[in-house]
C-alpha cells in the first residue's frame, strides 16, 4: 500500500514536499521518510510513525530531487529501517505494492547486505547490481525481474535522475513550471499543477536533467501519454470546529444525501445519470452481482435486498478479495450486471476483479466516490457524491452508497414497469429525518460511556438490517478496537447464542418491519440468556420494546427500505463516541488505512 511522491526540478523547500505526502496518508501512516539530494549528497530521514514526526527532521532547506513515503507495513514491522527510502550508495528507492518474489531476488543477489526486512529494498539493490554508468537501462534490467504489483520512484545523486515505475498500483506525473512532481494520487498534487499525465501498467517514466521519456517495458517501446488537463476541484478538508472528521463526516450525511440525489430525480422519477441511463437502457439485465470490500461491500449486500425485492432481478453481493480468485470461464456474463462498489475508487482487490472482467466483456457500473480515481477513469461511472473523506472508517460515503444503490434499483424496476408506490417520495425527506437523528446525538453519547468498558459485542438484525449490524460491528472494530460478532438474527441459534451472557451486550437492529415479531422473539431468548439488549427502535416497535430491553435508541418510522440509511448513522455515533472516550485516534485507527492498494 502506501504513498509515494517524488520531485525533480527548481529548487523547493523540503516540507512542501512533505506537505504533499500528508495527502497520502490515508494510504498508510505506520512509519515515514524521505531522501532529497543536498548539493549532490543524499540525505535521508525515516521515522516510526507518522509524518508530523519527519517535519521535525528537516529544516529550511531547498533541494531540487526528492522522493517521500508514507507507509503501510506489508512486510516488516513499522520501525524506521523498514520504513522507506531505502538506500544503496547515491541511489534511494520508494515503493507502493508488494514485490511478490524478493525472495528469489535476495537469493540472486547473493551477498548483497540488506539493511530491512522488507520486500521494497530488493529493488534499490538490483537497480544498483545492473547500474554501469546508464540508470535508465539498468532500470530496465531490473524491473524485468520484479513480480508483483508495484509503483516505484528512485532518486540518483549521482546523475540527478528521476524515475517512476507503474505495475498495477497508481501512480501519476504532475507537470510543472520546471520540474515534475510525481504523486500516488492526483488530489495531493493539485496545488502544484492540474497537467497530469496517469502512467500505464509497464511504463517508465524517466527525467533526466529536464526531459522526460516514457519508456513501456511490457510492449518493449517508447510511448505517448495524454496530458489530462484537470478541471475538477477538491471538497474542502477542514475539521469545521468538529474534534475529529469522523464526526463532521457523520454529521454531513443530511446533506450528502441531498447532494448524491440532485438531479437524479425528477417529478418523483428516477431519472439517474444521462449517460448511466442510456447505458442501463439498452443493456438486458436479469442479475446483478455487488462486488467491493469493507463498507463498500456491506452497501453491496443492502443492494442485493434492493435489487430481489424492488427490481425483481437475481442478485448476490461477493467480496472482492474472494471473487477475485474465482474461476469465471464458466460464468455467466449475458444478462449480468456486475455493481463495482469503492468509496477510493483504488482498492486493489476491487478494481483487478472490475479489469479482469472488464477484459471478459461483462456488462459493468463503478460506483466510486473519489472522482478522477482509478475505477471513475476506466468504468461507466455512477459516482456517490460524498465529497472527501478523511476519516479512515467510512460514514457518509457509506449512506450516499445506499442512496445510489436504491436509486440505481428503482431505475431498474421502473425499466420493467414495477410499480413502487411512495418510495420516491420519501427519499426526497429522508435527509430530515437523518439531521434529526443527529441532533439527539447526547443519548448516543450517554449510551456509549455506559457501555465503553464491555470487551464484546454483538449485533443484529435481520433482512435489511443484517447489513447494517454487519456494518455497526465494523465499525466498533475499526476504531474502538472492541470485539464484535454480526449476524443475520436469524442465525443466532446456530452458534453465536452459546456466547450471549452478561458480559456481552447485543445491539439489536429493531426498527418496525415484516418481522417485527421473528426480532421480538430473538430478543427474548437474549434476555433469557441474561445478555443486556440496545434496542434501535422506532415508535412502533418502542412500545413492544421498552419493558424488555436494557436501553432504547429511537430514529424514525420510515418505509423498509429506507431504514438502513437512518440505523447506520446511530452505530457510527456510538463507536465514535466509545473510541473517543477511550482517547484513541479516531481517524486514523492503528494498522488501517483508508485505501487498500494491496492484496
Ligand atoms: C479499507 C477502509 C474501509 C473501506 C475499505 C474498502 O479497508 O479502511 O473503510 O470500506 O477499504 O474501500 P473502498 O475505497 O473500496 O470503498
Amino acid at each position: 500500500m502506501c504513498g509515494i511522491v517524488g520531485y525533480k526540478g527548481k529548487p523547493v523547500r523540503v516540507k512542501d514536499i512533505l506537505d504533499t505526502l500528508k495527502m497520502l496518508e490515508y494510504r498508510g501512516y505506520d512509519s515515514a521518510g524521505l531522501a532529497y539530494s543536498r548539493d549532490g549528497i543524499l540525505e535521508l530521514r525515516k521515522v516510526e510513525g507518522k509524518i508530523e514526526k519527519l517535519y521535525g527532521l528537516v529544516d529550511d532547506s531547498f533541494t531540487d530531487l526528492v522522493i517521500a513515503h508514507t507507509r503501510w507495513a506489508t512486510h516488516g514491522i513499522p520501525n524506521d529501517i523498514n520504513a522507506h527510502p531505502h538506500v544503496v550508495g547515491t541511489l534511494a528507492v520508494v515503493h507502493n505494492g508488494i514485490i511478490e518474489n524478493y525472495r528469489e531476488i535476495k537469493n540472486y543477489l547473493n551477498g548483497y547486505q540488506f539493511k530491512s526486512e522488507t520486500d521494497s529494498e530488493v529493488i534499490v539493490h538490483l537497480v544498483n547490481y545492473f547500474y554501469k554508468d546508464n540508470l535508465f537501462d539498468s532500470i530496465l534490467a531490473s524491473v524485468k525481474f520484479l513480480k508483483g504489483a508495484f509503483a516505484f520512484v528512485l532518486m540518483d545523486t549521482k546523475s540527478g535522475d528521476l524515475v517512476a515505475v507503474k505495475m498495477e498500483s497508481p501512480i501519476v506525473i504532475g507537470l510543472i513550471d520546471g520540474g515534475y512532481i510525481v504523486s500516488s494520487d492526483i488530489p495531493s498534487i493539485i496545488k502544484w499543477t492540474r497537467r497530469i499525465i496517469t502512467l500505464e501498467n509497464g511504463d517508465i517514466f524517466y527525467i533526466s536533467s529536464g526531459d522526460f521519456k516514457i519508456f513501456n517495458f511490457i510492449e518493449n517501446r517508447f510511448v505517448r501519454r495524454n496530458i489530462e488537463i484537470i478541471s475538477w476541484d477538491l471538497g474542502i478538508a477542514e475539521k469545521s470546529g468538529y474534534k475529529h472528521f469522523m464526526l463532521k463526516e457523520i454529521n454531513e450525511q443530511g446533506k450528502v444525501i441531498r447532494d448524491t440525489i440532485a438531479g437524479r430525480i425528477e417529478k418523483n422519477e428516477i431519472i439517474l445519470d444521462e449517460e448511466v441511463r442510456n447505458y442501463l437502457d439498452s443493456t438486458d439485465i436479469r442479475n446483478i452481482v455487488y462486488i467491493a470490500c469493507g463498507t463498500s461491500y456491506h452497501a453491496g449486500l443492502v443492494g442485493v435486498y434492493y435489487s430481489l425485492e424492488l427490481a425483481g432481478l437475481n442478485s448476490h453481493a461477493v467480496h472482492a478479495s474472494e471473487y477475485r480468485y474465482i474461476d469465471k470461464s464458466r460464468v455467466s456474463l449475458d444478462d449480468t450486471l456486475f455493481v463495482f462498489i469503492s468509496q477510493s475508487g483504488e482498492t486493489a482487490d476491487t478494481l483487478s476483479v472490475a479489469r479482469e472482467l472488464k477484459g471478459m466483456k461483462a456488462k459493468i457500473l463503478a460506483i466510486p466516490n473519489v472522482i478522477g480515481s482509478s475505477m471513475y477513469r476506466e468504468f461507466l461511472s455512477f459516482p456517490t457524491r460524498a465529497g472527501v473523506e478523511i476519516g479512515v472508517a467510512a460514514t457518509k460515503t457509506f449512506t450516499a452508497q445506499l442512496i445510489n444503490l436504491l436509486l440505481l434499483n428503482l431505475y431498474l424496476a421502473k425499466k420493467k414497469n414495477i410499480q413502487i408506490d411512495g418510495l420516491v417520495h420519501e427519499i426526497l425527506t429522508i435527509h430530515e429525518f437523518v439531521d434529526s437523528i443527529l441532533e439527539s446525538y447526547d443519548q448516543i453519547l450517554e449510551l456509549a460511556q455506559e457501555y465503553s468498558d464491555y470487551q464484546h459485542f454483538m449485533y443484529l438484525g435481520r433482512h435489511l438490517m443484517y447489513p447494517i449490524a454487519l456494518e455497526g460491528a465494523l465499525k466498533l472494530k475499526e476504531i474502538s478496537y472492541i470485539h464484535a460478532e454480526a449476524y443475520p438474527a436469524g442465525e443466532m441459534k446456530h452458534g453465536p447464542i452459546a456466547l450471549i451472557d452478561n458480559k456481552m451486550p447485543t445491539f439489536y437492529l429493531y426498527p418496525y418491519n415484516r418481522l417485527v415479531n421473528k426480532n421480538l422473539s430473538n430478543i427474548q431468548e437474549i434476555k433469557a440468556r441474561k445478555g443486556k439488549v440496545i434496542a434501535l427502535v422506532d415508535k412502533k416497535t418502542k412500545e413492544i420494546a421498552k419493558d424488555i430491553v436494557d436501553r432504547m435508541i429511537e430514529i424514525r418510522y420510515v418505509n423498509e427500505y429506507l431504514q438502513p440509511i437512518l440505523a447506520v448513522i446511530p452505530l457510527q455515533l456510538f463507536a465514535y463516541y466509545i473510541a473517543d472516550w477511550k482517547g484513541f485516534n479516531v481517524d486514523q485507527p492503528r494498522n488501517l488505512a483508508k485505501s487498500v492498494t494491496v492484496e
